[in-house]
């Protein structure tokens, strides 16, 4: 085993599982893991509760006048996991409901909220050990990780995966409601002039529509692997 640390980001369409992979995968390699999509809920949050984004309209002049008051941050838990502050305040929860998921969309497309994200995520990765996971990752934020993974799986595959999720935390949301939520974002996501969700060349694709948790844990690690040890083929 090596000592040399690197930067992974791991890229795909929202509910791909792509989190629960890249956030797997920090932990069993001892590197910080970090969630850039809570980034850009927790904007939207601040939004949604200062009256400046509502039903996916966003005032931009105000929002964009507004970043400086706008902290976001993580917080390492007992557990490993991270939570999300929002000026300090852990708001992990809050930022995963439907009504957050259904603004954050209009809220990413807008540059300045981008360019300042972007400008933080990179940041985080100075020291490298990082496994990043987001839209961007390797496009944007990190153009030269040396590892860099693309997820994608069929849209009922993932609207039926965070429909469970949603069930399972007790949040009220149907499976229709929840597919018609991931076709938009894919569609938003996918267009958007700034930084939109693009497979950078050298990232390896990976479809999880038929793989179970185990298999794709073990194909990221296998992986990285294969990269850390310097026999990527
Ligand atoms: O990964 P997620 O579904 O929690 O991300 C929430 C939203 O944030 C997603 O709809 C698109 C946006 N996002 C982005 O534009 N760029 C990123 N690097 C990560 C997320």
């Amino acid at each position: 085993m090596t000592d040399k640390k690197i930067i992974i980001a791991v890229d795909g369409y929202s509910s791909s599982g792509k989190s629960s992979m890249a956030r797997a995968l920090a932990s069993r390699i001892g590197y910080r893991y970090i969630d850039s999509g809570a980034m850009y809920r927790a904007v939207t949050l601040w939004a949604m509760r200062n009256g400046v984004v509502a039903s996916g309209v966003v005032d931009v002049d105000v929002l964009v006048a507004s970043l400086d008051k706008i902290s976001v941050d993580f917080q390492p838990m007992p557990d490993g996991r991270q939570h999300t502050l929002l000026n300090r305040e852990d708001v992990e929860e809050e930022i995963r409901r439907l009504e957050v998921s259904n603004n954050v969309s209009q809220v990413s497309v807008i540059p300045a909220v981008r360019h300042r994200l972007v400008a933080l995520q990179q940041s985080m990765g100075v020291a490298k050990g990082i496994v990043m996971d987001g839209r961007d990752i390797g496009t944007t934020v990190f153009p030269d990780a040396e590892m860099k993974v693309f997820v994608t799986a069929s849209p009922e595959t993932r609207a039926r995966r965070r429909y469970e999720e949603l069930k399972a935390k007790g949040v009220d949301s149907s499976y229709e409601d929840v597919l018609a939520n991931v076709v938009s974002r894919d569609h938003i996501d996918e267009t958007r002039e700034e930084s939109p969700l693009r497979k950078a060349h050298d990232a390896v694709v990976l479809d999880n529509s038929e793989m179970t948790v185990e298999e794709q844990d073990r194909w990221l690690l296998d992986l990285f692997n294969k990269i850390i040890s310097g026999n990527e083929d």
